[in-house]
């Protein structure tokens, strides 16, 4: 039986880890078997193709400029060639497809183009399990309607006053999104065990990843950080995490059946 996908979206303020838990959440969901995954990087600054350890050649947004600029081929529409390019931009590999947004807007008036992306965003999204969106703190894909809304929030912060202040920040933007508050969720990353306790306020976080020695090598080294051992701290509890996620997801599933 075909499932919906499942639309989980990361963000953050700067350098908190929503690259590290996205690469990490996606390397949890193949090894689960729940694949095909998509990640889609919504991050200007994209980067998540390398803690995957793939390549990219273009992002949606450098395509998007070059599609409505250049002379399209003979026999085609710019429709067609929109959605030729479109594949073209999306990276194959074991178990997900990577798809990188670029920058959402260039100088110009991009309504049509991207009204037509984020067409091709929907088409495409309805072919997998999972899809797993590394965002900035903005969510300015997601506020521009390029990628839709997501299933779920994790906000990735660290456990300190300055973290929890922009929680709430993006709380607040994930609402005017028009999320529920029961599908935020935040993840608080870099714990140091042994450390002072941090005052966390209220937050109950779905996930708490240590500081994790292996992740610092993966980045030192300029090797995929999904490719850190299975046994390693931070890989266990984001596979957790990805336990956690599926069965909410699951559960959500079964309640849009029941309601049809
Ligand atoms: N659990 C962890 N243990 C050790 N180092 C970590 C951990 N999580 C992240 N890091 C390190 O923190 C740095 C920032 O991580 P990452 O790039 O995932 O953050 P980001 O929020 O995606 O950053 P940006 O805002 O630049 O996109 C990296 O050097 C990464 O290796
Ligand atoms: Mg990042």
């Amino acid at each position: 039986m075909q499932k919906h996908p499942f639309t989980i979206a990361l963000s953050g303020k700067g350098g908190t880890g929503k690259t590290t838990v996205s690469s990490l959440l996606i390397r949890s969901f193949i090894d689960m078997g729940e694949t095909p995954v998509l990640a889609v990087d919504a991050d200007p600054n994209a980067n998540l193709h390398e803690a995957l350890g793939v390549s990219v050649h273009e992002t949606l947004g450098s395509m998007r400029e070059e599609a409505f600029t250049r002379h399209i081929p003979p026999g085609m529409n710019r429709h067609d060639y929109v959605r030729f390019r479109f594949r073209q931009a999306l990276v194959e590999a074991e178990g997900f497809d990577l798809v990188a947004m670029g920058r959402p807007e260039g100088s110009g008036c991009y309504c049509f183009a991207n009204d037509l992306l984020s067409e091709c965003m929907i088409q495409l999204e309805r072919d997998y399990r999972f899809i797993v969106i590394d965002t900035e703190a903005g969510m300015e894909h997601i506020s521009r309607g390029t990628i839709g809304k997501p299933d779920m929030l994790l906000i990735v912060s660290d456990p300190g006053a300055r973290g929890l202040r922009t929680i709430a920040r993006i709380k607040d933007i994930a609402t005017q999104l028009g999320l529920d508050r029961g599908q935020i969720h935040v993840v608080f990353n870099r714990y140091k065990s042994g450390a002072a306790p941090v005052d966390i306020g209220n937050e109950i976080p779905i996930a708490i990843v240590p500081e994790d020695s292996a992740v610092e090598m993966a980045d030192f080294a300029a090797t995929p950080v999904s490719h850190i051992p299975a046994d390693s701290p931070a890989r266990i509890i984001v596979r957790e995490l990805a336990e956690k996620i599926l069965n909410l997801a699951d559960k959500q599933h079964a309640n849009q059946k029941g309601g049809c």
